[in-house]
């Protein structure tokens, strides 16, 4: 490989580093929890994690991937079609569709995974795919990895006199896949299921939505948007991770009518080039959602937590995105300046993550917050405290 290349990819990194927007990882030593020890640090309060319930070190949860892992050993060994498919991905699935009220589920190896796959999958010459502006990254790469033959169309983001005007102008095409983030993660906010529920129905589009950030979070049982705008049972498709709200461990799904998930098992690549959800994270992803089934007051509990740590926010005169979600951004402009903050925030035990371009657009870089039920009450204020102090320096 020529010296060329590798000067290139310095420069690229000195360049980062120079504009101060180089990202370094934090080891951490402990599970995930309210509290955590990063390598070299003391144990900090964590506020940017996605163990929205606090399942990640639920013994319950850990119990079950113990036993599972004495039960069908290390790893799947195969794609599902070949002799990937234990039975425990049957159950996990059969009850993640129960849980959202769809007829079927299949699971992935993540969410990221769960996109890319069924996004191609369900699309061809003919078809068109339209897609909020602010989807996630999974989403807008399963946009790209569909047919060249398939058109794309961007609406502005939760813009619904902009998602009509697209409708109106692809009512030639076939299937007009229709894809939305339940809750959008750099935002916080949640889409306008009711609206786009309508307008899918009315110019026959097929509704997608990314529940990521909203199982287990949103609505009073945690079955995500379509409980909360009482529209369960009735969105077409639902993709979801079992890596944040459901255990943490790992994994994702897509749900949908049973011919939908039997296209995916057919055709979808990363359904027949990669393997399976390994059984032992698939056996905790189960243990996971019925725990959630079983326990729904832990998302309440979740929920007044949110709405605690928004208020003493804005009583320290900080000004958080609005929304329903656990998460909770703080628009800070610059990206060197969202990062040095979190950097700061760090320093003084509270983990936060500065998020800048090209993660969200140029000059709306921010601290985002992320509310765990792992946090307690002195948690929270103990956070507010170090973050209005940093906000006040900066
Ligand atoms: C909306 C959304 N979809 C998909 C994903 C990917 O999920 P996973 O970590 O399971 O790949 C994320 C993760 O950040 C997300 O926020």
């Amino acid at each position: 490989m020529g010296n060329d290349f590798y000067e290139r990819i310095n420069g690229m990194i000195k360049d980062m580093k120079a504009a101060g927007k180089y990202k370094e990882y934090q080891h951490i030593k402990t599970p995930m929890s309210g509290k955590t020890v990063i390598e070299n640090q003391d144990e900090v309060t964590v506020m940017c994690s996605n163990n929205y319930l606090g399942l990640c070190d639920k013994p319950e949860i850990i119990n079950a991937g113990i036993e599972a892992l004495g039960r069908y050993g290390a790893g799947a060994a195969s794609v599902r079609f070949i002799c990937g498919t234990f039975d425990i991905h049957r159950d996990l699935e059969k009850k993640t569709a129960d849980f959202l009220d769809m007829e079927a589920a299949l699971s992935y190896t993540s969410c990221w995974n769960a996109n890319t796959a069924v996004i191609p999958a369900l699309v061809g010459e003919g078809d068109c795919i339209i897609s909020d502006e602010l989807n996630h990254a999974s989403i807008i790469d399963g946009c790209r990895l569909a047919s060249k033959k398939v058109q794309r169309y961007v609406y502005r983001h939760s813009d619904m006199k902009d998602l009509e005007r697209v409708l109106k102008e692809t009512q030639s095409f076939g299937t007009r896949l229709l894809i939305t983030d339940g809750v959008f993660s750099m935002e916080g906010d949640l889409a306008k299921l009711p609206d786009i529920r309508r307008l899918s129905d009315e110019y026959s589009a097929v509704m997608m939505v990314d529940e990521s950030h909203a199982t287990g979070v949103i609505g009073n049982t945690g079955r995500g948007t379509p409980e909360f705008f009482g529209l369960k049972g009735k969105i077409d498709i639902i993709t979801g991770t079992y890596g944040k709200a459901l255990g943490g461990a790992g994994g994702g799904f897509v749900a949908g009518r049973k011919e939908v998930i039997d296209l995916c098992i057919q055709t979808s690549r990363p359904s027949l080039f990669s393997n399976s959800l390994p059984p032992v994270v698939a056996a905790m992803a189960l243990r996971a959602v019925e725990y959630l089934d079983e326990n729904p007051e832990i998302v309440e509990s979740l929920h007044k937590k949110t709405a605690y740590l928004r208020k003493e926010l804005k009583k320290e005169g900080l000004e958080p995105l609005e929304g329903e979600s656990a998460i909770i951004p703080i628009i800070v402009g610059d990206t060197a300046r969202a990062i040095g903050m979190a950097r700061a925030i760090l320093e003084k035990k509270v983990f936060v993550t500065g998020f800048g371009f090209p993660v969200v657009p140029e000059g709306t870089a921010r601290i985002r917050l992320q509310v765990s039920d792992a946090l307690s009450y002195d948690d929270l204020d103990h956070a507010v405290s170090v973050i209005a102090e940093v906000f006040e320096k900066y």
